[in-house]
């Protein structure tokens, strides 16, 4: 069914190129410059989007195994994922339940916490095993005070969480049916090459960039050159959207060798060919797949608020289809990475914040999304509907679009 729709926005996109056209939106739209600058508007980003829906922390294969953990902060949010005995994923507040202080800082492997002030410890499904000194502490019910536990789902490979302790909103609800398109990656058997994090402009004005493909032969001319694709379709899943190149051609697994998919049997098109472009997943993940060294890779970029409207903070995560064992795969991947690196630092956010600074002298009023640049129109759309949302209308907006998607 899901590989339906993929063969579906294959087809679409194969007919566009063919004819030389793309979708275009109904109308230039224009949002006010303040969404990108108001610092109260940010506050309330950070409470209502972050803080509420769930968001994708971690690709499985960063916690490849029973014990693994990852300590994080997101909008200022203390988290502790890992992977239990039974191979499930928990999240949990990265506070200990005696006075708050994180149990566990960056990644590894643990079978157990110890909380490094006053030396309390927690087992990794969250349970407090010990109280130091305990008959000096006094009685505490033990079951009482485990780690807080977040809402979470593992699907496709990748880790969702929701920092809503009480959340009611069903996550798979709210990934409306593009999880069953991300599982055609298969990233749950990948392999995490290398992550790196890099510091950008406010975190709307990168997700702009990772939604438009006006921009890559003009700003990654020296990059990506002058002559590249600037057209995308757009193909959505309630906030998550797709970007695909409208072209008869793409790229072959593992390889630059690009592939006439319009001659071409639809049985013989190949996987990658069915996942070119961009995949992003509200509110701040974007997917792309790229060949260094003959393996194929993935660069999933998790973006991040700051500490400032006009920060943000974005782990990329190099992800491939097989641990490399050769040199020359690894080499391959090492110099593909980097060179991301160098496109996203130097070219995306360097702009980005120039833009910012720029928009925050309160001298534009507005800025423009053209008919082409839909996937912008939908995500600011999507992001003031959803901050403005009560909880309760949050759980209406993502129930109706999940019937949605299973009556399609
Ligand atoms: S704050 Fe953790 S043991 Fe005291
Ligand atoms: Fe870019």
């Amino acid at each position: 069914m899901s590989r339906d729709q993929l063969l579906e926005m294959t087809r679409s996109l194969i007919e566009h190129g063919r004819a030389n056209t793309m979708e275009l939106a109904e109308a230039v739209v224009s949002i006010p410059a303040s969404s990108y600058t108001d610092p109260d508007l940010y506050e309330l980003e950070k409470e209502k989007i972050f803080k509420r829906l769930p968001l994708m922390l971690a690709p499985s294969c960063e916690l490849p195994e029973p014990g693994s953990y990852k300590a994080m902060d997101v909008a200022g949010v203390p988290v502790l994922l890992t992977r239990q005995k039974d191979g499930s994923v928990a999240a949990f507040l990265n506070m200990c339940t005696h006075r708050g202080n994180p149990v566990a800082q960056g990644h590894g492997t643990a079978s157990r916490f110890m909380c490094g002030y006053h030396g309390w410890t927690f087992k990794s499904d969250g349970s407090l095993m010990g109280v130091a000194s305990p008959g000096d502490f006094g009685a505490i019910d033990k079951a009482a005070h485990c780690l807080k536990r977040f809402p979470s789902l593992e699907r496709a490979g990748l880790i969702w969480v929701t920092l809503d302790l009480n959340s009611r909103l069903d996550i798979a609800d709210y990934l409306c049916g593009y999880d069953a398109l991300l599982e055609h990656f298969g990233f749950k058997d990948w392999y995490l090459f290398d992550s790196r994090q890099i510091k950008g402009p406010n975190w709307k004005t990168a997700y702009d960039g990772y939604l438009d493909f006006y921009h890559l032969p003009v700003l990654h001319a020296a990059t990506f050159g002058p002559d590249f694709f600037n057209r995308a379709n757009y193909f959505s899943w309630g906030p998550h959207q797709r970007l695909g190149s409208p072209s008869t051609t793409a790229q072959k697994t593992g390889s630059d060798e690009v592939v006439d998919l319009a001659s071409m049997p639809e049985a013989d098109w190949p996987i990658d060919a069915l996942l070119q472009g961009v995949w992003t997943i509200y509110p701040h993940i974007s997917i792309a797949s790229f060949y260094g060294g003959g393996g194929r890779g993935a660069l999933i970029s998790q973006l991040l608020p700051g500490e400032t409207v006009g920060e943000s903070v974005t782990t990329q995560f190099y992800v491939m289809e097989f641990e490399p064992t050769d040199d020359a795969v690894r080499q391959g991947a090492r110099e593909q990475f980097d060179f991301l690196k160098v496109v996203v630092e130097q070219e995306d956010y360097t702009t980005g914040k120039r833009q910012h600074e720029a928009l925050q002298s309160g001298m534009m009023d507005s800025v423009l999304f053209g008919r082409n640049e839909g996937g912008g129109q939908v995500f600011h759309q999507w992001t003031r509907r959803l901050v403005e949302a009560s909880d309760d209308e949050l759980l209406d907006i993502f129930a109706r679009q999940s019937i949605a998607e299973a009556a399609e």
